[in-house]
C-alpha cells in the first residue's frame, strides 16, 4: 500500500512553542536535556535561529537551533521525538538548515557532537559534513563521565 502520510512542514520557532520544544529535547537527550530556561536564553541570542518540524494534525516532530553570526552557521542543538525516529525528521531539519545557512551567507557551517552519538553522527556524515577535529572531554554525564565531541563542518560552497 502507498504511503500517502504528508511530508512534515517546517515553522519557525517561536518562544510559544519552546515548552514543547523542551519536553521533545529531554525526550531525546535524557538527563541532558535542555529545559525552558535554556532553550529560551539561546533562542534569544542574536543570531539564533530555530526550526520546528511539524506533522499531521499539527504533531510537533522536532526541532533544530541554529546561530548564525557573519559568515558562521553554528547548528546547537537537533532533536526528534524518540516516536518519530527514522522518518527522516532529522535530515530534513539538517537540510533546511544548511539552506538557510546559504541563504544567508554563511560560507561555514559546523557542529559539535558526542564521539558515541553513532546515529547524529551517521546523519552528519550521510549528509555530508566532514570532520574538523575534536574536542577532548567536552560533554560531561552523570558519573563524572567525560566524552569527547567530534567537530564536523559541511562546505557550504558546494550547495
Ligand atoms: C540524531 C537524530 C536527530 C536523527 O533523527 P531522525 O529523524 O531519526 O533521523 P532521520 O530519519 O532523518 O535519519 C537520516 C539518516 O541518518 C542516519 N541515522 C539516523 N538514525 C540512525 C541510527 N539510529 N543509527 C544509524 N544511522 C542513523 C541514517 O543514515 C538515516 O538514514 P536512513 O534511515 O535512510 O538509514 C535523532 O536520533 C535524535 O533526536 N537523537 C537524540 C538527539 C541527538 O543526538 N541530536 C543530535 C545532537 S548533535
Amino acid at each position: 500500500m502507498a504511503n500517502t502520510a504528508p511530508e512534515p512542514r517546517l515553522i519557525t520557532l517561536t518562544a510559544p512553542m519552546i515548552p514543547v520544544a523542551a519536553a521533545i529535547h529531554q525526550a531525546a537527550f535524557d538527563e541532558e536535556g535542555w529545559d525552558i530556561r535554556a532553550l529560551s536564553e539561546l533562542l534569544a541570542m542574536p543570531g539564533a535561529q530555530g526550526r520546528f518540524a511539524i506533522g499531521a494534525g499539527d504533531q510537533p516532530l522536532g526541532f533544530l537551533l541554529s546561530l548564525h553570526i557573519l559568515d558562521t552557521a553554528e547548528l546547537l542543538t537537533l532533536a526528534v521525538d524518540p516516536v518519530i525516529r527514522r522518518h527522516g525528521v532529522g535530515i530534513m531539519l539538517v537540510r533546511d538548515f544548511l539552506a538557510n545557512a546559504k541563504h544567508g551567507g554563511a560560507t561555514n557551517a559546523f557542529l559539535e557532537v558526542a564521539e558515541d552519538n553513532i546515529p547524529a553522527i551517521s546523519l552528519y556524515k550521510r549528509e555530508g559534513f566532514v570532520s574538523a577535529g575534536r574536542r577532548r572531554d567536552y560533554y560531561r554525564r552523570s558519573g563524572n563521565i567525560r566524552v569527547d565531541a567530534h567537530v564536523f563542518r559541511y562546505p557550504l560552497a558546494q550547495i
